[in-house]
């Protein structure tokens, strides 16, 4: 089979290596680099818990093949921990907000919020709700989750967050 030579940046490293044309972006992500932080819930783009951001958008990245990134920036939610270990503020808020049960949206729910906070810093609740659409929670109800994203705004606002 003739395969494709691949190169994107990842999580701000330069990628290279060869791929099935036909591969999916979350079989490279989970198969060949072991990110398995991206989930694979429905392969339908239905759950969210998938979400990769290209180029700074969300994807579902069960229905892209890995090739549509070619000389794009893919960020996973690995990528947001910086490399002395802190967690982004979104992670943090998260966190303290008690808006993480089974986690398995988490990743999702995070990378849809960073998308929405770096185009908006302070959006309202039915922005964020709008926002985290595409990702479906099974555990917290999403009122926490939507905390969460809500004090991670204030605390980006305020100038405290690890990261933009
Ligand atoms: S696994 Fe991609 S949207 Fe569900
Ligand atoms: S925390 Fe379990 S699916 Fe959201």
């Amino acid at each position: 089979m003739k395969m494709f030579c691949l190169s994107f940046k990842l999580n701000g490293k330069s990628v290279q290596l060869s791929v099935q044309p036909a591969k999916l972006l979350v079989d490279l992500l989970r198969e060949d680099l072991r990110l398995t932080g991206t989930k694979i819930g429905c392969r339908e783009g239905e759950c969210g818990a998938c979400t990769v951001l290209v180029d700074g958008q969300p994807v579902n990245s069960c229905l892209i093949p890995a090739v549509k990134v070619h000389g794009r920036e893919v960020l996973t939610i690995e990528g947001l921990e910086r490399e002395d270990g802190v967690l982004d503020i979104i992670q943090e808020s998260f966190i303290s907000e008690g808006a993480i049960q089974c986690g398995f949206c988490t990743g999702g729910m995070i990378l849809n919020a960073k998308a929405l906070l770096d185009r908006r810093q302070e959006p309202d609740e039915s922005e964020i709700r709008h926002a985290l659409s595409g990702v479906l929670c099974r555990c917290t109800g999403y009122r926490k989750i939507i905390q969460a994203v809500k004090t991670a705004s204030r605390i980006r606002k305020e100038g405290r967050g690890n990261k933009g």
